[in-house]
């Protein structure tokens, strides 16, 4: 695999290390031994040049703005994929034969409902929680209910916790979104598909029948595929530390949705409706460009700009279409919040700042709107995509615990405090 070293040179001393190739993308220096070697750390806040795991689920490519999930291109499988058959492709690595979608998807089905003892367990939050404190308190609560699924050494066991949080999450999002309304909660039932039941759990009452959209149905398994997975971000890293320390799956993936929560990373969709709301018609857009671009002005243009796209986020692309299908499905394709996000995206991606920067939409600008049209309220936004990425996380906690290679994550720093120094006592500071 090796076939090139990078030498470093500290003083008269040179190092080698190895470069590393993976099947695509840039290459990379094995840097494992440098400290051993040279009494050295390396020093790269926020991650921007480390690889922190060698892995085979995701890829993307954010200068041509690619994604593939095992391979396959995310424009391909939100075309003719479905989120299930998407979760297995992650968690197993190929596509399942209809003989193994048919039993995977039956398993998901089969596992959706909720230990009885957690509806007392909602019924302690706060009536205006927020969806994401209720669901992270709740994936987390999952570790106190389903005991047989905690000890990560053995496979069974793993696999049953992976079931049971991808098809459980849904659920538990719905009804933190029914608790939140004072509404009751809606069972999960087998004979519909996982975002139909999805939409029903939010959407039906039990005072009269509740009739699936398609198109509705559709979207919002896009939705969830378009956010199952992306590499190494700030909570799949979050997964994989707390599960390098091989705590139970069902406390790494509640960490997961702590890390997905802020609005540099998952709350973006949130937050980005409301700016689109905010600016509510064209003629306001220039005011916010230049917000953006005013360095003293703490104000972002959301859902703009990714760490890793350096081009058009690919699942910007389908969710615009996505947007615009649902619209005219629901008879309002004069949508305001459509038509500004529009003109601020064909604004900003002629302004030169944007241009320089490479600042382009990223999943989040359009996702907000198709959301906000089927009917969820923005609170209900990030856990939406927490329910989809618990795919991505699973999988990717499931890659590194069954890695023989894993060790537990411990970064090091770079100390600026003060040196060794004596306590004073109280009376003489
Ligand atoms: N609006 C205005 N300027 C921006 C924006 C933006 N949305 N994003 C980045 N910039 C500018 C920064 O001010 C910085 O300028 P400088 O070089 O003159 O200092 C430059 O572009 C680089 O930005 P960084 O913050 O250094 O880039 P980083 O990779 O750390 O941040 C991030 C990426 C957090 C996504 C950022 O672009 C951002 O805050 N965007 C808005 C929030 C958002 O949409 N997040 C969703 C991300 S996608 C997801 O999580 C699913």
């Amino acid at each position: 695999m090796t076939e090139k070293n990078a030498k470093l040179v500290i003083g008269d001393k040179t190092y080698e290390f190895p470069i590393i190739s993976g099947s695509v993308g840039p290459d990379v220096i094995d840097i494992r031994t440098l400290y051993k070697q040279t009494g050295l750390f390396t020093f790269d806040p926020g991650y921007t040049s480390t690889g922190s795991t060698e892995s085979q689920i995701t890829y993307i490519d954010g200068d041509e703005g690619t994604l593939l999930y095992r391979g396959y291109p995310i424009e391909q499988l939100a075309e003719k994929s479905n989120f299930v058959e998407v979760a297995y492709l992650l968690l197993n690595g190929e596509l399942p034969t209809a003989a193994e979608y048919d039993k995977f998807s039956e398993t998901v089905i089969r596992h959706t409902m909720l230990h009885e003892q957690i509806v007392k367990f909602y019924t302690g939050f706060r009536r205006d929680a927020h969806p994401m404190a209720i669901t992270c308190g709740a994936v987390g609560a999952m570790s106190a209910f389903y005991h047989d699924s905690t000890d990560i050494t053995d496979e069974k066991q793993r696999e049953i916790a992976t079931i049971r949080l991808i098809a459980k999450m849904p659920t538990i999002v719905a009804w933190a979104y029914k608790y939140s309304i004072g509404q009751p909660f809606v069972y999960p039932r087998n004979d519909l598909d996982f975002a139909s039941n999805f939409l029903r759990m939010c959407f039906a009452v039990p005072a009269e029948e509740y009739e699936v959209s398609p198109t509705l149905a559709r979207a919002m398994d896009r939705i969830f595929t378009l956010h199952a997975d992306h590499e190494q971000n700030a909570s799949t890293s979050t997964v994989r530390l707390a599960g390098s320390s091989h705590a139970n799956p069902f406390a790494c993936i509640a960490a997961g949705v702590a890390s997905l929560w802020g609005p540099a990373h998952g709350g973006a969709n949130e937050a980005a409706l409301m700016m689109l709301r905010e600016i509510g018609t064209p003629d306001r857009i220039p005011e916010y460009v230049a917000r953006a671009k005013d360095k003293s002005d703490p104000f972002r243009l959301m859902g703009f700009g990714h760490r890793v796209y350096k081009n058009y986020d690919p699942r910007a692309k389908v969710m615009q279409e996505t947007a615009r299908e649902v619209l005219a499905e629901l008879g309002v394709e004069n949508n305001p919040t459509l038509q500004v996000a529009q003109q601020l995206e064909k604004i900003a991606l002629e302004d030169e700042y944007f241009v320089e920067k490479k600042l382009y939409p990223n999943v989040d600008f359009y996702s907000g709107i198709i959301l906000d049209a089927i009917g969820f309220p923005t609170s209900m936004f990030t856990a939406i995509f927490a329910l989809a990425r618990t795919v991505g996380w699973v999988s990717q906690w499931k890659e590194m615990i069954e890695d023989p290679t894993q060790k537990i994550g411990r970064p090091r720093q770079l100390y600026t405090g003060s040196d060794s120094r004596d306590y004073t006592d109280i009376g003489t500071r």
